[in-house]
């Protein structure tokens, strides 16, 4: 019985739409109440495997580096490994004081990385994934609304460094979604068409084939892009 609970617990994890789980935690930079202390604002929880780790450290130096791009658009990182809190502070201070990695050097990591020695939190955010380990977190990543929703989900396993450009274009995305009422099509960047609702949502099908909207284009009944300027993109998202 405690057995099957314990795998329970280890599988359990929030889906996109649900309310991203509770926790409280110590970090590097204090204790969180997590998601409450991040209200109003996006933010990016994100698992990696190990502190002292050539992936993982190529990661932090990466995401600490683009850290205020990520603040423009008004998001937050929080990390979290199962290592200690002094192992996460010697790891840290190593990266900015010794490493230099592709024009990356001095490099200070000022967002949170939680301890979490007991799993408690890896474990209620599904970040532990036994077929590929058991005793490390995968590289999860869960971005959360200013609401505390979670919005989308990425893992990936151990050996793969995240690409922190794609995890910055998700973000701006999402808040593209959300501002203009659209959706983005494959591949999407600022600046690209965006997909028009879909019909039912603002009139029939042949209301959008024969929209004069020359500002819309029509693929097919199902499918039809609008234009949205960059500008106008980044005016709404950045720094609202
Ligand atoms: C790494 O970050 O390099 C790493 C961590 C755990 C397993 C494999 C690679």
């Amino acid at each position: 019985m405690e057995e099957k609970q314990e795998q329970q617990e280890i599988f359990a994890m929030p889906r996109i739409g649900d309310a991203a789980p509770a926790f409280k935690a110590v970090t590097t930079q204090g204790e969180i109440n997590f998601p409450a202390d991040y209200s109003g604002s996006w933010v990016i929880l994100f698992s990696h495997p190990a502190d002292f780790t050539p992936v993982c450290t190529s990661e932090f130096m990466t995401f600490a580096s683009m850290e205020d791009k990520f603040e423009e658009a008004n998001c937050k990182l929080v990390g979290l490994s199962v290592d200690g809190l002094y192992s996460h502070i010697a790891w840290l201070r190593t990266i900015k004081e010794k490493i230099e990695y592709k024009g990356m050097k001095d490099i200070e990591v000022t967002f949170p990385l939680i301890e979490d020695i007991s799993m408690e939190v890896a474990k209620k955010y599904g970040m532990i994934q036994p077929g590929e380990a058991t005793t490390k977190a995968v590289r999860a990543v869960f971005f959360i609304d200013p609401q505390g929703i979670v919005r989308t989900i990425i893992y990936y396993p151990l050996s793969l460094g995240r690409n922190f450009d794609e995890l910055h274009r998700v973000l701006i995305a999402l808040q593209t979604a959300d501002e203009f009422g659209v959706a983005t099509p494959a591949d999407w960047r600022p600046g690209d068409d965006v997909i028009v609702p879909p019909a039912g949502s603002c009139g029939t099908a042949n209301d959008r084939m024969d929209s004069k909207d020359e500002e819309m284009t029509c693929y097919d009944w199902f499918f039809c892009t609008k234009k949205l300027d960059k500008e106008t993109v980044l005016k709404a998202v950045l720094k609202k």
